[in-house]
């Protein structure tokens, strides 16, 4: 890879305080501002070239192979110049821009487009983060390396810090992780702790754990996590030369993405990388929406609820990175609405009908797209880009019990069906009507 354009001896990047101003070293580990307690977030120096030179600089990047194939390093002038020869990367990122008609049309966008995520090593876009944050871990000479998650992110540091050969600590809610993502964990070796409470419980734990027994955090507030996770965005651009959709839709839970995607355009703007501002949309499930409830008052108050929904990905009652999300809907002219579980299982179910597929929360892009059709927020010529966050296989007992046991069965529902080993068997099947399928009645 490049080395940074920076000299070796000034840091091409500071941490500050969104919230005071305060200033630290890029190499300080506190996970907060020490005065006052606020997020912080990245500042690298201005690369020295800019506009189309500096998409020049990336494309050129994927074409010689110095990004290392990664979709994340591809971009370290605005990720992390100084990573040096500290990179951990298996690599991520280079994932799919799909287009698929039937998701699209029940959608009810002409020109919809799935940036899938799941295509990630871990089969999540937590992996994009965690490159960067398990990279800083390693730079900073961390002994061990911990968060909070509701399976994702668990399963991205297990496998990052297994790479870099970093002790991991995971915390997560007992009991509603999904089948896969607590399977990853496991076999990737992280330590791996079932705390009896929510999500929130564990974030709030993780914490006191890593100031006490002083383990470098990996939390979406780590802003080292943050820089990595702006390239979904920067990616995505590039893939369509640069020329910004109308809308770019995501699921959100504990907003760190949310977050990011802000981050990723004011900076691909401030660049000269794109002349026109997207618009987000932030989908979260009805049973996890305080963001969204926030929103219809114009950010009037900060809301927290108990969290239910299927999606446990974002089941999040309390998101840690409320402030910087709203800073996001702010520059976009974004929007915050959610999507009822019904809703986001029958958007998965046409999604992985399409052969595409996604896990739960994933889903929740694409629903959030045909609901905000409906309301007239988007109008179906727009350019819109759903992100899907995770992979299918991620949460196999969600697919299982939508196939083959709610009652009464969903309208998308495609159970198996168990014969006799004779051919007799196999006609009796295919005489049958076929099952209402979201690949045959995607409308
Ligand atoms: N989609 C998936 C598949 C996720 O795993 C998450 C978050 C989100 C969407 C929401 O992103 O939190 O940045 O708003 N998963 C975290 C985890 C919380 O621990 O894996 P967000």
């Amino acid at each position: 890879m490049t080395t940074a354009t920076t000299s070796a001896t000034t840091p091409a990047s500071y941490q500050r305080c969104a919230k005071c101003g305060s200033r630290y070293s890029d190499m300080d580990a506190a996970p907060k501002c020490a005065r006052c307690g606020g997020l912080l977030e990245i500042v690298h120096s201005t690369p020295s070239v800019r506009g189309a030179e500096l998409r020049a600089l990336f494309a050129a990047r994927r074409l010689d192979g110095s990004d290392g194939a990664s979709g994340v390093w591809r971009y370290r002038e605005i990720v992390l110049p100084d990573a040096g020869g500290s990179i951990v990367s298996h690599p991520e990122g280079n994932t799919p821009l799909l287009a698929r008609a039937r998701v699209a049309s029940w959608s009810g966008v002409d020109a919809l487009l799935l940036k899938h995520e799941g295509h990630n090593p871990t089969g999540s876009f937590k992996d994009r983060g965690m490159t960067v944050g398990v990279t800083q871990a390693k730079r900073i000479g961390a002994r061990a390396v911990a968060c909070a998650s509701t399976g994702n992110t668990s399963a991205s540091l297990a496998s990052y810090a297994a790479h870099a050969g970093i002790p991991a600590l995971v915390f997560v809610p007992a009991g509603q992780v999904a089948l896969g993502k607590l399977a990853q964990s496991l076999a990737y070796g992280a330590r791996t702790l079932l705390v009896r409470g929510d999500f929130d419980a564990c974030l709030a734990l993780v914490q006191q754990a890593s100031e006490r027994l002083g383990i470098y955090l990996l939390n979406s507030i780590n802003p080292f996590r943050v820089e990595g996770q702006k390239t979904i965005v920067l990616e995505m651009l590039e893939q369509l030369a640069w020329d910004a959709p109308d809308w770019i839709v995501l699921p959100a839970g504990n907003l760190g993405n949310t977050a990011a995607f802000g981050k990723a355009l004011r900076e691909a703007r401030d660049l000269g990388l794109i002349d026109r501002m997207p618009r987000i949309a932030a989908i979260q499930a009805e049973g996890a929406s305080p963001f969204a409830q926030s929103f219809r008052e114009q950010f009037a108050t900060r809301h927290r609820m108990k969290a239910e929904t299927v999606a446990t990905a974002i089941k999040i009652g309390d998101p840690a990175s409320y402030d910087r999300a709203v800073e996001t809907i702010r520059l976009t002219n974004g929007v915050v609405t959610s999507a009822s579980d019904a809703e986001i299982l029958d958007a998965k179910a046409v999604i992985d009908a399409a052969g595409v597929g996604c896990e739960p929360a994933s889903a929740a892009s694409v629903a959030g797209v045909r609901r905000l059709v409906r309301e007239g927020t988007i109008r179906p010529s727009e350019r819109v880009v759903a992100v899907l966050t995770g992979h299918v296989l991620k949460d196999p007992g969600a697919l299982l019990r939508y196939h083959q046991e709610m009652s009464p069965a969903p309208q998308y529902a495609n159970p198996p069906v168990e014969i006799d080993p004779t051919v007799d068997a196999i006609e009796r099947v295919l005489a049958l009507r076929p099952a209402t399928s979201a690949s045959a009645d995607a409308s």
